[in-house]
This record gives C-alpha cells, sequence and structure tokens, in this order.
C-alpha cells in the first residue's frame, strides 16, 4: 500500500505531480491511500515514493481543468477517485465526458459544484479596511467557504484588487496580496476581521441594487443561499427589503417615465469620491462613457458597462451589448454568455486577463416583461451612436486583432453584419489594416435547442478563437 500525503497549500499540484508518477510506475488505484495534511496515518502504509516512471501519461486538454476543479471539492474520496479514473481513462477503458459512467458523472458535478463556490467566494467575500504596513491601502476579510476553494479563487482577487493589499482568512487557509505577490499559508488564528465602516458602504450598495420589482425569494436564495449570509454585512436588510418590495415596486412603475432607476441613482450617490484619471487614459474615457446620453439607452440601464482589459491587449474581443447581469455588475461578458466565452477562450489557449472585452453597445437594451428583463437587439441608431465609443476604444488599445462575436459587433465594425454564418471563421481587415476574425456571438450557442448542436458549435467557436490566437502569434 502506498500512503500520499498532500499539503494543505497546493494540494492539487501535488496531486498532479504524485499520480503521474504513480499511474507511470503502473501502481493500481487500490494500492494508494491518499490524505491532506496532518490525519491519521495508516500504519501499513508504505510513503516510499514509487519506481521511477517510464512512459508518458495523455489527458484531454478538458480532462485536466475537470480534474483541477474537481480536486478542489470537499469530498474526502476525491483524490483516490480522480486518480482511479484517470488510470481508466489511460488505459482506454473510459471515454471522456461519457456520461453513461456514474463516476464519470461524478466528476463532472463535482466540478460544477466547485465552480459555483468559486463563484460564490468572488461575489460574497466583503473586504474591510485595516491599518496599512506600508503605503497601500489595506483590507482584510473573513469567509467561509463549504469546499476548498481558497487558491482556484485568488487570482480574480489579485486581478480585480491589484493596486492594493488584502488578505483573505478561511478557516483553512489565509491568502494574501502584498506588493502584488499571492501566497498562501495554513490559518492560524481564526478571528474574523473588525467591523467597521465598510459595512455601511455595503449596506448602502446592497439596498440600491435591490430590485423590488424583480422580487424573485427563491432565486434570491439560490444566488446567495442562506449559510453566506451571517458574514454578510448586508444580509440583515433582506428581510425588511422583501416586506417593503411591493410597495416599492408601484413607485417605481410610477415614477418609472420621468426618473432614472432608483438603482443608479443608489450607485451613483454610493460612488467615492477619487482622484480625477490621468487624462488620456483608459480610465479617463470609461468616466467618460459613464455619463454618455448620446441615445436614450442610459435612462432605463443601470449603468455603463465599458470595455475591459489592459491598454496594452493585443487581442480586442467585441460583443453585442450588455445583458442583465452585465448591467447590475458593470463588466462585460459576466452573466451566461460570458461563461462560454471565458470556458472556451481558456480551452482555445486565451487568457481573459490579457484581452481588452467589451461591445458595440454599452447600455442594457431590454423590455420589462413581469419581473424580468427581456433583451432587445440595439437598433442602428444606438449602434452607431455607441460606435463613438467602441473607435475610441481602439484608439487606445491599438490590439493587432479583433475578434467580432455576433452580427452586432460585425456591423459596428465593418458597417454591415449580414451573411454572419457564411463570413464566421474569415478574416476580414478594417480601413485601418486590423484584421478582424468573425465568429458568432456566445448566447447564439446558448440558444440552440440540442445539447449535440451546442457542443458542435461551441466546438467551432473555440476553434475560431484558437484561430485568432494564431493570427496573434503571426501577425505582425
Ligand atoms: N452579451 C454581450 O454581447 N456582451 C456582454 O457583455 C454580455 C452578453
Amino acid at each position: 500500500m502506498h500512503e500520499v500525503v498532500l499539503p494543505r497549500i497546493g494540494t492539487v499540484p501535488a496531486w498532479r505531480r504524485e499520480a503521474r508518477a504513480l499511474a507511470q510506475a503502473g501502481v493500481p488505484a487500490a494500492e494508494v491511500l491518499w490524505r491532506v495534511g496532518e490525519a491519521e496515518a495508516d500504519l501499513f502504509a508504505e510513503r516510499a515514493p514509487p519506481a521511477a516512471a517510464t512512459r508518458q501519461i495523455r489527458l484531454p486538454r478538458e480532462a485536466v481543468a475537470t480534474f483541477e476543479a474537481a480536486l478542489c471539492h470537499a469530498d474526502p474520496e476525491r483524490f483516490a477517485r480522480a486518480y482511479a479514473m484517470l488510470l481508466r481513462l489511460d488505459a482506454g477503458e473510459l471515454r471522456w465526458g461519457d456520461r453513461t459512467d456514474p463516476p464519470m458523472r461524478r466528476l463532472l458535478a463535482q466540478e460544477k459544484t466547485v465552480h459555483r463556490e468559486i463563484h460564490k467566494m468572488h461575489a460574497f467575500v466583503r473586504f474591510r479596511e485595516v491599518p496599512p504596513d506600508g503605503p497601500r491601502r489595506a483590507f482584510a476579510a473573513w469567509f467561509e467557504p463549504d469546499h476548498p476553494v481558497e487558491e482556484a479563487a485568488a487570482p480574480f482577487f489579485a486581478r480585480r484588487f491589484g493596486d492594493m493589499d488584502w488578505v483573505i482568512v478561511t478557516p483553512e487557509v489565509t491568502t494574501r496580496f502584498v506588493d502584488g505577490t499571492l501566497s498562501f499559508t495554513e490559518t492560524v488564528s481564526r478571528e474574523r476581521p473588525p467591523p467597521d465602516a465598510t459595512e455601511d458602504l455595503w449596506r448602502t450598495y446592497y439596498a440600491g441594487i435591490f430590485n423590488p420589482a424583480r422580487l424573485m425569494p427563491k432565486a434570491m436564495q439560490a444566488e446567495m443561499p442562506k449559510r453566506y449570509w451571517k458574514n454578510l454585512p448586508e444580509a440583515a436588510l433582506i428581510p425588511a427589503l422583501i416586506r417593503g418590495a411591493e410597495q416599492r415596486a408601484r413607485d417605481m412603475q410610477a415614477a418609472a417615465p420621468t426618473e432614472p432607476p432608483a438603482r443608479r441613482a443608489a450607485i451613483e450617490r454610493q460612488r467615492q469620491p477619487s482622484a480625477p484619471p490621468p487624462p488620456g487614459s483608459l480610465d479617463e474615457l470609461r468616466a467618460q462613457a459613464a455619463e454618455c446620453r448620446r441615445c436614450n439607452l442610459w435612462s432605463a440601464a443601470t449603468q455603463v458597462v465599458f470595455g475591459e482589459g489592459p491598454a496594452s491587449a493585443a487581442l480586442m474581443v467585441v460583443g453585442e451589448q450588455p445583458g442583465d447581469r452585465e448591467d447590475l455588475v458593470g463588466r462585460p461578458f459576466v452573466g451566461p454568455a460570458g461563461q462560454v466565452f471565458d470556458e472556451e477562450a481558456g480551452k482555445a489557449g486565451l487568457d481573459r486577463r490579457t484581452l481588452f472585452v467589451t461591445n458595440a453597445v454599452k447600455h442594457f437594451k431590454f423590455t420589462p416583461r413581469g419581473k424580468r428583463r427581456i433583451h432587445q437587439k440595439p437598433d442602428a441608431g444606438e449602434m452607431t451612436a455607441c460606435r463613438w465609443w467602441l473607435d475610441l476604444e481602439r484608439e487606445m488599445v491599438r490590439p493587432k486583432v479583433i475578434v467580432a462575436m455576433g452580427a452586432t459587433a460585425l456591423a459596428s465594425l465593418t458597417g454591415s453584419g449580414a451573411g454572419l454564418l457564411r463570413r464566421r471563421g474569415q478574416v476580414e481587415t478594417l480601413p485601418d489594416g486590423t484584421p478582424v476574425l468573425v465568429t458568432v456571438h456566445p448566447s447564439y450557442i446558448l440558444r440552440l435547442p440540442d445539447e449535440a448542436a451546442r457542443e458542435a458549435e461551441r466546438a467551432r467557436f473555440r476553434d475560431d478563437l484558437r484561430a485568432a490566437r494564431y493570427l496573434l502569434e503571426t501577425h505582425r
């Protein structure tokens, strides 16, 4: 029997190393005991490493990503199960993605659970300002995840809060970001950071984005499950907000034609005064766009959703317009279409952090239907008005290659969106010489009625993104 003790920090890469070595040495799954950290050891277990590697273990790329995510699940048997599957895949006894196989189904379900947990952590971590050690502002947060996702969730915070120092403490792992360097240690003290004014800010924000006309307590709980409430300062507001929702919805309806939405006003009130962004920068452009009145879409939308990404990005990705979620969050492609884009871009070898992701139109256009806001295509006037901002983004970023996703993006960039499916996969050239790779919009894929068609379209979409990457590498 071989015993593998995985470290609590860096568990997943350690599993990968150990599993590869064991598989290469032909050690059967039944002969390996896996554990993390300090759990009690098996007296009969061998700690010696297996025999030297003899051959390569090959797995499909998406399998690697799935294993890495599923290994962040709290299931104590996950390491053993993953190793057993790795051996079956390697031996050709199991086809990757075969949902008729129960262990495969469980692995895929665990991957989903972990992604959801990471998403919840991104959404529900609440930072409080603490006295800094150096010139950068410092923040601390306490969070209790149900699965050990701290390391997987951290890069998001590093990107989002790159100009501050911060620490996120969970009962098991402490994640630190100091002077731009991310590090993880096991948690020593489980003390929560002291409450301060940041809580009030969160309460104001939450009351601001709470839309009584869209009140769906079940959906709300699914999105913000009760178990997270105890660490959320704004959760105390929820019962009162629900009680007052009907009356507020009536008030909003009465006020709708003449006033901007309450959400928008609340967010604007809450915006902290900050130093003006440097002139001529993307931030300045973003600040100007926030006040845009070039067409009427601003009046119903929550906020402008400006492009996002480094000003030095070599690849610009253009979609249609923000959706419901993007409108509330204020960032492009963070809803269901964004998830498809992120997944396929990742598989195509593109790192979203290096891309400039934007839309042809910067405000969400919708018609209210009951409690829902139904997406509407922007018309030619709205696209023309908003091309002003897209052109400025292009001027500022100067991408080497642009990906146009869908007919609206294509029309905005080239003047015509006709014949999208005929043009998809091809490269067109803008008057300034920039190549534009044409592809479909990810929400087109989501709308396809059957799973096989969706899978096939996802694969084609991924190929298009791969082609864009290739173009980037070969274009001078
Ligand atoms: N669809 C888009 O075109 N853009 C977004 O940002 C989100 C959905």
